[in-house]
Protein backbone atom coordinates (compact mmCIF):
# COMPACT_ATOMS: atom_id res chain seq x y z
CA UNK A 1 0.00 0.00 0.00
CA UNK A 2 1.44 3.42 -1.15
CA UNK A 3 -1.03 6.22 -0.90
CA UNK A 4 -4.66 6.67 1.24
CA UNK A 5 -6.13 9.33 0.11
CA UNK A 6 -9.49 10.88 1.67
CA UNK A 7 -12.14 12.36 -0.52
CA UNK A 8 -14.32 15.11 0.36
CA UNK A 9 -15.06 14.20 4.10
CA UNK A 10 -18.35 16.15 5.19
CA UNK A 11 -19.32 15.56 9.27
CA UNK A 12 -22.53 16.27 10.86
CA UNK A 13 -22.72 16.72 14.58
CA UNK A 14 -26.32 18.15 15.24
CA UNK A 15 -26.47 21.27 13.21
CA UNK A 16 -22.95 21.59 13.43
CA UNK A 17 -20.67 20.78 10.45
CA UNK A 18 -17.43 19.42 12.08
CA UNK A 19 -15.63 18.67 9.02
CA UNK A 20 -16.19 20.91 5.69
CA UNK A 21 -14.66 18.50 2.60
CA UNK A 22 -11.83 17.44 3.91
CA UNK A 23 -9.66 15.75 1.67
CA UNK A 24 -5.66 14.87 1.30
CA UNK A 25 -3.24 12.39 0.07
CA UNK A 26 -0.97 10.60 3.11
CA UNK A 27 1.82 8.51 1.63
CA UNK A 28 4.25 6.01 2.51
CA UNK A 29 7.58 6.96 3.80
CA UNK A 30 7.01 10.06 6.08
CA UNK A 31 4.50 11.17 8.40
CA UNK A 32 1.43 12.79 7.60
CA UNK A 33 0.40 15.32 10.20
CA UNK A 34 -2.87 17.20 10.81
CA UNK A 35 -2.82 19.84 12.78
CA UNK A 36 -4.65 22.24 14.31
CA UNK A 37 -6.57 23.77 17.29
CA UNK A 38 -8.58 21.72 19.78
CA UNK A 39 -12.20 20.66 18.17
CA UNK A 40 -11.04 21.99 14.83
CA UNK A 41 -11.80 17.74 13.86
CA UNK A 42 -8.54 16.14 14.28
CA UNK A 43 -10.09 13.07 15.91
CA UNK A 44 -13.14 13.20 13.50
CA UNK A 45 -10.90 12.55 10.37
CA UNK A 46 -8.81 9.81 11.94
CA UNK A 47 -12.34 8.11 13.41
CA UNK A 48 -13.85 8.38 9.93
CA UNK A 49 -10.45 6.70 8.28
CA UNK A 50 -10.30 4.15 10.75
CA UNK A 51 -14.21 3.36 9.67
CA UNK A 52 -12.74 2.33 6.28
CA UNK A 53 -14.16 6.01 4.77
CA UNK A 54 -11.09 5.55 2.39
CA UNK A 55 -9.54 4.97 -1.04
CA UNK A 56 -5.88 2.40 -0.67
CA UNK A 57 -4.39 2.79 -4.11
CA UNK A 58 -6.88 4.02 -5.62
CA UNK A 59 -9.63 1.48 -4.78
CA UNK A 60 -12.19 3.08 -3.14
CA UNK A 61 -13.05 0.87 0.20
CA UNK A 62 -16.12 2.57 1.08
CA UNK A 63 -17.73 0.70 -1.56
CA UNK A 64 -16.23 -2.43 -0.38
CA UNK A 65 -18.31 -5.12 1.18
CA UNK A 66 -18.58 -6.56 4.80
CA UNK A 67 -15.65 -9.01 4.14
CA UNK A 68 -13.58 -6.25 1.88
CA UNK A 69 -13.72 -3.87 4.09
CA UNK A 70 -12.66 -6.35 7.59
CA UNK A 71 -10.04 -6.85 5.48
CA UNK A 72 -8.79 -3.06 4.86
CA UNK A 73 -9.43 -1.87 8.19
CA UNK A 74 -7.11 -4.88 9.13
CA UNK A 75 -4.60 -3.01 7.31
CA UNK A 76 -4.93 -0.12 9.91
CA UNK A 77 -4.23 0.40 13.29
CA UNK A 78 -5.16 3.62 15.56
CA UNK A 79 -3.84 4.40 18.70
CA UNK A 80 -6.48 6.91 20.32
CA UNK A 81 -6.22 9.91 21.88
CA UNK A 82 -6.89 8.47 25.38
CA UNK A 83 -4.94 5.27 26.25
CA UNK A 84 -7.32 2.50 26.39
CA UNK A 85 -6.27 -0.45 28.57
CA UNK A 86 -7.79 -3.88 29.80
CA UNK A 87 -7.41 -5.49 32.84
CA UNK A 88 -4.38 -7.40 32.30
CA UNK A 89 -0.51 -7.51 31.71
CA UNK A 90 1.20 -5.18 29.91
CA UNK A 91 1.66 -8.04 27.83
CA UNK A 92 -1.81 -9.55 27.59
CA UNK A 93 -2.64 -5.86 26.29
CA UNK A 94 0.17 -5.35 23.59
CA UNK A 95 -0.62 -8.90 22.50
CA UNK A 96 -4.64 -8.88 22.67
CA UNK A 97 -5.37 -7.45 18.94
CA UNK A 98 -2.89 -10.21 17.53
CA UNK A 99 -5.06 -12.40 19.57
CA UNK A 100 -8.10 -11.09 18.49
CA UNK A 101 -6.62 -12.30 14.78
CA UNK A 102 -5.05 -15.73 15.24
CA UNK A 103 -1.98 -14.73 15.78
CA UNK A 104 -0.81 -16.51 19.43
CA UNK A 105 2.13 -18.55 20.42
CA UNK A 106 6.07 -17.88 19.05
CA UNK A 107 4.80 -15.36 16.44
CA UNK A 108 2.67 -13.22 18.66
CA UNK A 109 5.32 -13.61 21.91
CA UNK A 110 8.26 -11.98 19.44
CA UNK A 111 6.31 -9.33 17.75
CA UNK A 112 4.98 -8.39 21.44
CA UNK A 113 8.76 -8.61 22.37
CA UNK A 114 10.04 -6.06 19.34
CA UNK A 115 6.83 -3.67 19.82
CA UNK A 116 7.73 -3.21 23.48
CA UNK A 117 10.91 -2.63 22.78
CA UNK A 118 10.15 0.16 20.02
CA UNK A 119 8.61 1.73 23.17
CA UNK A 120 11.06 1.03 25.44
CA UNK A 121 8.80 -1.15 27.49
CA UNK A 122 10.43 -4.23 27.37
CA UNK A 123 10.92 -4.55 31.30
CA UNK A 124 7.86 -4.04 31.98
CA UNK A 125 5.87 -6.98 30.14
CA UNK A 126 4.19 -8.70 33.47
CA UNK A 127 3.36 -5.18 34.93
CA UNK A 128 -0.60 -4.63 35.52
CA UNK A 129 -1.34 -2.46 32.95
CA UNK A 130 -4.30 -0.63 34.86
CA UNK A 131 -0.97 0.56 37.50
CA UNK A 132 1.21 2.24 34.86
CA UNK A 133 1.15 5.89 34.56
CA UNK A 134 -0.45 7.95 31.82
CA UNK A 135 2.41 8.09 29.58
CA UNK A 136 3.62 4.39 30.06
CA UNK A 137 -0.08 3.53 29.22
CA UNK A 138 0.34 5.88 26.06
CA UNK A 139 3.01 3.92 24.90
CA UNK A 140 1.83 0.79 25.58
CA UNK A 141 -1.59 1.84 23.02
CA UNK A 142 1.30 2.18 20.48
CA UNK A 143 2.94 -0.95 21.02
CA UNK A 144 -0.04 -2.85 20.58
CA UNK A 145 -0.77 -1.04 17.04
CA UNK A 146 3.04 -1.94 16.19
CA UNK A 147 2.56 -5.92 16.99
CA UNK A 148 -0.40 -5.87 14.51
CA UNK A 149 2.18 -4.44 12.04
CA UNK A 150 0.08 -2.44 9.99
CA UNK A 151 0.42 -0.57 6.71
CA UNK A 152 -1.40 2.83 8.23
CA UNK A 153 -0.59 3.52 11.62
CA UNK A 154 -3.07 6.14 12.73
CA UNK A 155 -1.97 8.23 15.78
CA UNK A 156 -4.26 10.77 17.83
CA UNK A 157 -1.51 13.05 19.79
CA UNK A 158 0.91 10.86 20.20
CA UNK A 159 3.08 12.28 22.46
CA UNK A 160 0.53 14.94 24.37
CA UNK A 161 1.10 13.15 27.96
CA UNK A 162 4.37 12.25 27.10
CA UNK A 163 7.58 14.01 28.96
CA UNK A 164 11.04 15.06 26.67
CA UNK A 165 12.27 11.42 27.10
CA UNK A 166 9.17 9.76 26.25
CA UNK A 167 7.89 11.49 23.73
CA UNK A 168 11.23 11.16 21.76
CA UNK A 169 11.13 7.31 22.59
CA UNK A 170 7.70 7.61 20.43
CA UNK A 171 9.00 9.84 17.77
CA UNK A 172 11.40 7.45 17.11
CA UNK A 173 9.18 4.72 17.07
CA UNK A 174 7.02 6.44 14.34
CA UNK A 175 9.64 7.44 12.48
CA UNK A 176 11.42 3.92 11.83
CA UNK A 177 7.85 3.02 11.12
CA UNK A 178 7.00 5.89 8.43
CA UNK A 179 10.75 5.57 7.10
CA UNK A 180 12.08 1.65 8.11
CA UNK A 181 8.81 -0.08 7.49
CA UNK A 182 7.82 2.04 5.21
CA UNK A 183 4.11 2.33 6.18
CA UNK A 184 1.42 5.39 6.16
CA UNK A 185 1.47 7.38 8.95
CA UNK A 186 -0.91 9.29 9.58
CA UNK A 187 -1.00 11.67 13.19
CA UNK A 188 -3.41 14.46 14.33
CA UNK A 189 -1.30 17.02 17.03
CA UNK A 190 -2.45 20.48 18.44
CA UNK A 191 1.83 20.30 19.02
CA UNK A 192 3.40 22.75 16.60
CA UNK A 193 6.85 21.50 18.26
CA UNK A 194 5.89 17.70 17.40
CA UNK A 195 4.47 18.58 13.96
CA UNK A 196 8.13 20.39 13.01
CA UNK A 197 10.08 16.66 14.24
CA UNK A 198 7.85 14.48 12.45
CA UNK A 199 5.92 15.84 9.85
CA UNK A 200 7.27 15.04 6.18
CA UNK A 201 3.74 16.60 5.37
CA UNK A 202 1.19 19.52 6.83
CA UNK A 203 -2.42 19.60 7.10
CA UNK A 204 -3.73 22.59 8.64
CA UNK A 205 -7.01 22.34 9.66
CA UNK A 206 -9.15 25.27 11.23
CA UNK A 207 -12.98 24.74 11.86
CA UNK A 208 -12.92 21.70 9.58
CA UNK A 209 -11.56 23.34 6.93
CA UNK A 210 -8.15 22.90 4.99
CA UNK A 211 -6.20 25.73 5.50
CA UNK A 212 -3.46 24.80 3.70
CA UNK A 213 -1.51 21.25 3.03
CA UNK A 214 1.86 21.10 1.99
CA UNK A 215 5.19 19.62 2.65
CA UNK A 216 6.66 20.60 6.49
CA UNK A 217 9.65 22.55 4.90
CA UNK A 218 7.56 24.85 3.67
CA UNK A 219 5.09 25.01 5.97
CA UNK A 220 7.10 25.69 8.91
CA UNK A 221 9.43 28.48 7.00
CA UNK A 222 7.52 29.94 4.08
CA UNK A 223 3.79 29.00 4.63
CA UNK A 224 1.00 30.55 1.73
CA UNK A 225 -1.50 31.30 4.12
CA UNK A 226 -1.41 33.47 7.04
CA UNK A 227 -3.32 31.53 9.29
CA UNK A 228 -0.23 29.23 9.01
CA UNK A 229 2.25 31.56 10.19
CA UNK A 230 0.20 32.71 12.79
CA UNK A 231 -0.07 28.81 13.91
CA UNK A 232 3.52 28.72 13.47
CA UNK A 233 4.72 31.52 15.17
CA UNK A 234 2.36 30.02 18.19
CA UNK A 235 -0.02 32.59 17.78
CA UNK A 236 -4.22 31.93 18.01
CA UNK A 237 -5.96 31.12 14.97
CA UNK A 238 -9.70 31.23 14.51
CA UNK A 239 -11.59 29.81 12.06
N1 LIG B 1 -19.91 12.45 18.85
C1 LIG B 1 -19.98 13.78 18.79
N2 LIG B 1 -21.15 14.42 18.98
C2 LIG B 1 -21.23 15.77 18.91
N3 LIG B 1 -20.19 16.56 18.66
C3 LIG B 1 -18.99 15.99 18.47
C4 LIG B 1 -18.83 14.57 18.53
N4 LIG B 1 -17.52 14.29 18.30
C5 LIG B 1 -16.92 15.47 18.11
N5 LIG B 1 -17.78 16.49 18.22
C6 LIG B 1 -17.46 17.91 18.03
O1 LIG B 1 -16.77 18.06 16.82
C7 LIG B 1 -15.75 19.04 16.95
C8 LIG B 1 -14.41 18.43 16.54
O2 LIG B 1 -14.03 17.47 17.50
P1 LIG B 1 -12.68 16.65 17.40
O3 LIG B 1 -12.63 15.75 18.57
O4 LIG B 1 -12.57 16.04 16.05
O5 LIG B 1 -11.61 17.83 17.52
P2 LIG B 1 -10.02 17.77 17.69
O6 LIG B 1 -9.46 18.63 16.62
O7 LIG B 1 -9.58 16.37 17.76
O8 LIG B 1 -9.80 18.52 19.09
P3 LIG B 1 -8.70 18.25 20.27
O9 LIG B 1 -7.44 18.98 19.86
O10 LIG B 1 -9.34 18.90 21.47
O11 LIG B 1 -8.52 16.78 20.43
C9 LIG B 1 -15.79 19.53 18.37
O12 LIG B 1 -16.50 20.74 18.39
C10 LIG B 1 -16.54 18.44 19.10
O13 LIG B 1 -17.27 18.96 20.18
MG1 LIG C 1 -8.69 15.25 19.22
Amino acid sequence: MKVLEVRGIWKRFGNKDVLKGVSFNARKGSAFCIIGPNGSGKTTILRIIDRGEIILDGVRATNLDGRGKVEVRRKMAMVFQQPVLYDADVYGNVSLGLKIRGVEGRIADERVEEALEAVNLRSRKKDWALDLSGGEAQRVCLARALALQPEVLLLDEPTANLDPANAAIVESAVREFAEKERGVVVFATHNMFEARRLAGRVLLLIGGEVIEECDAGKFFSNPDDERSAEFVRGGIVFG
